[in-house]
């Protein structure tokens, strides 16, 4: 199952060493779904790395593949808007579930205004507290688990730990917990014809229970008594013009998503790549403080973000193409992340490299992820309690992927703890 190895990878490789350039549609969901993007990045890197797609479902788009292009896009928010006005953040235009704001949607001087608000909740002090609470929270999922029996860990492990996370930050009703990710998978869903929602309305229907508790939620946090994001938002000027919900739900709804998909895809991932790489399981076992640069690999190997996408303000040389003013553009974090002339041997996974955090997976400039350190600080505690349990978790069946170009992860994987 080791990645590059099965006969999928394989016709991946003959296709993307065939297909001419002008017909490259990198974005087609199809190379995630089956886990074969690598081959056809690898060649946009090498052969065309500012790539223009010029017809898509999507319309027409820019590729920025190698990983210094990529830091020169995200870093320049004034010639590449992320505002959900020109259509947002992802290839898909208006990702967002309708027209709410929230910061990441958001060019400055908007964005840096929101974004500062709910900071204090993920700087040193206030993650501080959260640590010990998180692993009793881990090692009471983790002691529940059968052993010897098959089970899947994205929803026993992954969705249940960062459920828990998630529903500690917004100090959400704790029993209603797994709402937050069911709302999360709901706003991700494809909308189209033969897609989970026919329509953008559709989507919004479903997601009627999330908008009606957060509501509620308001109500109560608005005095702003609590350190939780909720009190935060629902009482600083900021988010609650005029005494309105304004930046409220817009925010809870990109802290929902951005919260609870990418630390859960990235707990599952790291299993994955245990299995393929026992020996580094073996080693962290013996030498559990290696999990200081093996939780930011984790993170690059993964990169559960695939891509962000930007729009052009004016015209634009990169690459020496010229991107014009209106032209949507995709920074493709997968391919940054393994491209070698940054980072060496990049299609390894190396749990003791010596710059671990040289990786574009939580972006760069001033949309940069604000909650890495508590993904990290999570990842470590849980492969922590993990390594103590287990002397081997054992991966039964292929995961299911998702079915997404924009958060690349897991539906289900089937496992197995070895008694
Ligand atoms: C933004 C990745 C975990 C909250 C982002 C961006 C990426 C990212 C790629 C956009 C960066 C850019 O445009 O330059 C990740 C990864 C994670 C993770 C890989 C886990 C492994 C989290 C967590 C939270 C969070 C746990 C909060 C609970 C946010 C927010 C933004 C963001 C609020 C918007 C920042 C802004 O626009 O200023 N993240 N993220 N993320 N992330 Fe994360």
């Amino acid at each position: 199952m080791a990645e590059g190895d099965s006969a999928l990878m394989q016709s991946a490789r003959e296709r993307a060493a065939a297909t001419p350039l002008d017909r490259f549609h990198v974005a087609d969901v199809s190379h995630f779904t089956s886990d074969t993007w690598g081959p056809w990045f690898e060649r946009l890197r090498r052969e065309d790395p500012v790539h223009y797609c010029a017809d898509s479902e999507y319309g027409p788009y820019w590729s920025v593949t190698r990983f210094n292009d990529i830091v020169a896009v995200d870093s320049n928010h004034e010639a590449f808007s992320s505002s959900s006005e020109r259509g947002g953040i992802a290839i898909q235009d208006g990702y967002q579930p309708n027209a709410l704001s929230s910061f990441i949607g958001l060019d400055p001087p908007d964005h840096d205004a929101q974004r500062r608000v709910v900071m204090p909740r993920f700087s040193t002090q206030g993650l501080a507290g959260l640590e010990p609470l998180i692993r009793s929270r881990a090692a009471a999922i983790l002691d529940e688990l059968p052993v010897g029996e098959t089970f899947d860990f994205v929803d026993r492990v992954s969705v249940e730990l960062t459920s828990q996370m998630l529903a500690t930050l917004f100090d959400f009703p704790f029993e209603a917990r797994r709402l937050l990710p069911q709302a999360s998978d709901i706003i991700l869903a494809p909308t189209g014809e033969g897609a989970e929602f026919r329509t953008n309305e559709d989507r919004q229907a479903a997601l009627t229970p999330y908008f009606e508790t957060f509501v509620g939620l308001w109500e109560s946090r608005k005095g702003g008594a609590g350190d939780d994001l909720l009190s935060l938002l629902a009482s600083d000027p900021v988010t609650r013009k005029d005494g309105q919900m304004f930046g409220y739900m817009g925010n809870v709804v990109l802290l929902t998503v951005a919260g609870s998909d990418t630390t859960r895809h990235s707990i599952t991932g790291a299993l994955l790549a245990f299995q393929d790489n026992p020996d580094a399981y073996d080693r962290l076992r013996a030498d559990p403080a290696l999990l200081d640069s093996a939780v930011p690999e984790i993170i690059r190997w993964q990169s559960p973000v695939a891509h962000m996408r930007r729009t052009a303000t004016r015209d634009v040389e990169l690459g020496g193409k010229t991107i014009r003013k209106g032209d949507k553009v995709i920074m493709w974090y997968v391919s940054g992340n393994r491209d070698g002339e940054v980072i060496a041997d990049p299609d390894r996974f190396v749990i003791d490299r010596t710059r671990p955090r040289q990786h574009v997976a939580f972006g760069f400039g001033i949309h940069r992820c604000v909650g890495n350190r508590l993904a990290e600080m999570q990842l470590k505690v849980v492969w922590e309690e993990i390594l103590r349990r287990f002397r081997r978790i054992e991966v039964v069946a292929p995961p299911r992927r998702l079915n997404s170009n924009f958060v690349k992860g897991y539906e289900t994987l089937p496992v197995r703890i070895l008694p």
